[in-house]
């Protein structure tokens, strides 16, 4: 914690605001003929850094790592890069002579654990043996994924392997992304995804095998169907249940799945060496940096892997790279730079599996993902800053956010065998030994005991299941579990004894968080419901606009034509408009500095939600120019979220009086309205509200009763009268269990 909290200040401010400036003086004064070609030996010692050459011409500020051997030995040589073609790909793999056994082995087990190390194949091939082996005739093999990107870029490949198109023999299915056919025999799917499935078809009975793969990340939807899946099988017989797993978790596994057997891939990993930072480091950005143009200066052919928490970071890493990059000119080797997240478009995403050429190396910067879910061949370095970005539920504020936080261990050795899959390589740790042994914990907390349970409520008392104490989860659910029922109970979905309402049946219906999912019903009595899908499908898309650096301020003012006195949810309601008066024009969108992809995504993603609408028959209206029914609709929904101005400087947030900010990109910046609503926080220089709406507080007491009420008049205080709305605190602090533990009939 100490490690996080040192790291929030010291990043966020330094960063942000000092770097920008201080980046362009120090690769100003960098000398362009530092000239240090491809072909130079390697340095016989690994004394010699190109830090401190770069010391000497300017970059003393920052701070450089240094490095400490670990018991794993020295340095190693380096193996070829291998030019098989992709059938004899699969023959190499460790997996494929285990194939008669695999299929046996599924054969006989209902249930079965197989464990492997990342890139052995299970998650490729393991889908196409049991296809060969006649699984397909009786079903679908479904493989799920925690991670969008994954499903897609596994289909992908999987499609190129069977020589098929995506959406024939193989899909993939992500939220707001149905990519299968009436021929698709094999479908990888997020975890997400194949909940909703089984909330429709509680025997999956298109399925004859269910995969669950990466098991190990525990995610909300894993752990759950985990418990629905147990259930599934004593219900058929038929059905074959694959867990798999890249770390040590088999054992218990096992043991929750009736003891079934464990198959264990034999891994191939090559010994890496693990270094050290001898000191902490104060900015593990900047030495992450450093070390990716120490590794690619001074080491031997090989792509390096660089672990970011997140897509800004990742955009700002890879943007600093390639400005250092330019700065050192042409007697440089070329550095290929590719971001990788998954926000990341589909084009990109391919890119990053492409070799580098002969006498280049690529730089993979990348969140998590990379971990364990994809498979880059060829990387030799890996770069690990000992930070991901997890989601953590606050259970006062009622709402996720997603913090930086130190990685496990189990992370972090599965980070470093990232750099042994093809041969002997390195990873640098940008942490010290003792950070390692004392301040990370063993494994990961699973997701059930971190996050909002509030989705997962819904959708498991949209299946009967009310008592979530006795289902048999894993590990059983974080207490917060009950302050998700207090939320659900507040948006109206729960009733008093804590069972679904007929509001909350429908909301269990929509993929989308209860917030929004209550928006969006809310607004069917308001009249609203078409303007309200486009706002959500513009939400869920995020990045809207762009602001890149040399047109910043074209950018704004851009952006500043399309704003609503109202707030930034109908100036996004407003950009969509223009977008769509302009047919869907792609150059429009370049006009405006609005990026297309999100726009396009946003497209996509009001189409399903208008055909869940259709579904239930539920009106699909606009309000015309009444404005303030749209406003009222997105309180309905996110009344959790209120700000009121703080006279001092900034807002309050008021369930938690905490104070936070309205961004200077917001349409609202200007004006400050008295009270607001926001979509999120997001922590940069200060806490920052996204998505800002102007309302007012009489709305809340209206639209949120189980929530708010106004204070008594006769009993309050000269300033209480002043914020004459109170929240009901209460019911975060003083959870009801009962509501828990309460059974249907
Ligand atoms: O699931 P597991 O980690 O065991 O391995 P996999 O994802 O099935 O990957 C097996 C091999 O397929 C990797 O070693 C990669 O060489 C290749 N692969 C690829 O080239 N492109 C992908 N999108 C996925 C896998
Ligand atoms: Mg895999």
């Amino acid at each position: 914690l100490s490690r996080a909290a040192a790291l929030q200040s010291a990043l966020v401010k330094e960063r942000r605001e000092m770097r920008d400036q201080q980046q362009r003086a120090v690769l100003d004064s960098i000398p362009k003929d530092l000239n240090r070609p491809w072909e130079d030996p390697m340095p016989e010692n690994g004394e010699r850094h190109l830090a401190q050459e770069l010391r000497g011409v300017g970059l003393s500020s920052y701070s450089v790592p240094e490095w400490k051997k670990d018991a794993f030995g020295k340095t190693v040589s380096f193996g070829k890069r291998s030019n098989l073609s992709i059938q004899e790909q699969r023959q190499s793999l460790p997996i494929y002579n285990l194939k008669e056994k695999l299929i046996e082995a599924v054969n006989k087990n209902q249930a079965l654990v197989v464990i492997g190390e990342t890139g052995s194949g299970k998650t490729t091939q393991l889908t196409q043996y049991l296809a060969e082996a006649g699984y397909t005739t009786k079903g679908r093999i479904g493989c799920t994924q925690p991670r969008r990107v994954a499903a897609m870029s596994v289909a992908k490949r999987v499609t190129e392997e069977v020589g098929c198109r995506l959406g024939e023999e193989v899909g993939y299915a992500i939220r707001f992304e149905d990519c299968t056919g009436p021929d698709t025999v094999i479908k990888y799917m997020t975890d997400g995804m194949l909940l909703r499935e089984i909330l429709i078809d509680e025997n999956l009975s298109q399925y004859s095998v269910i995969m669950l793969d990466e098991a190990h990340e525990r995610t909300i939807h894993t752990d759950v169907l985990f418990g629905l899946l147990k259930q599934l099988v004593k219900r058929r017989p038929d059905l074959r249940l694959i867990v798999t797993s890249a770390t040590l978790d088999a054992e218990k596994f096992s043991g929750y799945f009736f003891n079934c057997k464990i198959f264990t891939i034999p891994g191939r990993i090559f010994p890496h060496v693990v270094l050290y930072a001898k000191q902490p480091e104060s900015d593990y950005l900047d030495a992450a940096l450093i070390t990716v143009l120490q590794i690619h200066l001074e080491e031997p052919e090989g792509d390096i892997l660089l672990f970011l928490t997140g897509q800004e970071e990742i955009d700002f890493a890879c943007q600093i790279l390639y400005e250092r990059m330019k700065a050192l000119g042409k007697n440089v080797p070329e550095l290929i730079i590719l971001p990788v997240y998954s926000a990341l478009p589909s084009e990109m995403q391919s890119r990053i599996f492409d070799p580098a050429p002969p006498g280049k190396r690529k730089v993979v910067v990348a969140t998590n993902i990379v971990e364990a879910s994809l498979t880059i061949d060829g990387i030799f370095y890996v770069i690990d800053p000992g930070f991901a970005k997890q989601n953590v539920y606050n259970p006062k504020l009622g709402l996720d956010s997603l913090v930086i936080t130190p990685i496990s261990q189990a992370s972090a050795k599965q980070r470093a065998g990232r750099a042994g899959r093809t041969g002997p390589g390195k990873c640098f740790r940008l942490y010290t030994e003792s950070a390692f042994y004392n301040e990370m914990s063993p494994t990961l907390i699973p997701e059930i005991q971190r996050i909002n349970l509030g989705s997962t409520t819904l959708a498991l008392k949209a299946m009967e299941i009310n008592d979530l104490l006795s289902f048999d989860f894993m590990d059983p659910p974080a207490p917060q579990a009950v302050s998700a029922m207090e939320q659900l109970y507040s948006l109206g979905a729960l009733d008093e004894e804590g069972f679904l309402t007929r509001l909350g049946r429908k909301m269990a219906e929509f993929p989308l968080d209860p917030p929004l999912s209550k928006m969006l019903l809310a607004n069917v009595d308001l009249g609203c419901s078409d303007e309200i899908m486009t706002i959500i499908a513009m939400i869920q898309t995020g990045n809207v606009f762009y602001r890149p650096r040399e047109k910043q301020d074209r950018a704004d003012q851009k952006r500043a034509k399309f704003f609503q006195p109202e707030g930034d949810h109908l100036t996004l309601l407003e950009v969509y408009k223009a977008w769509k008066a302009t047919n869907f024009s792609g150059p429009w969108c370049f006009d405006n500095f609005v990026q297309s992809r999100s726009l396009r995504r946003a497209q996509d993603v009001r189409k399903q939600l208008m055909s869940i609408m259709d579904k239930h028959k539920l009106a699909v209206v606009s309000a015309g120019n009444n404005y303030t029914k749209i406003t009222k609709a997105i309180t309905a929904g996110f009344f959790f979220h209120v700000a009121k101005k703080d006279p001092q400087e900034g807002y309050r947030t008021l369930v938690e009086n905490q104070p936070v900010y309205i961004h200077p990109s917001s349409a609202l910046f200007q004006k400050q309205p008295d009270w607001v609503i926001y979509n999120e926080l997001v922590m940069t220089t200060k806490e920052y509200m996204r998505e800002v709406t102007a309302i007012d507080p009489k709305w809340l007491v209206e639209l949120a009763p189980r929530f708010f009420k106004a204070a008594d008049p006769t009993k309050m205080t000269k300033r209480k009268r002043q914020q004459r709305i109170k929240p009901l605190y209460d019911r975060y602090n003083e959870p009801n269990s009962w509501r828990l533990s309460k059974r249907r009939g």
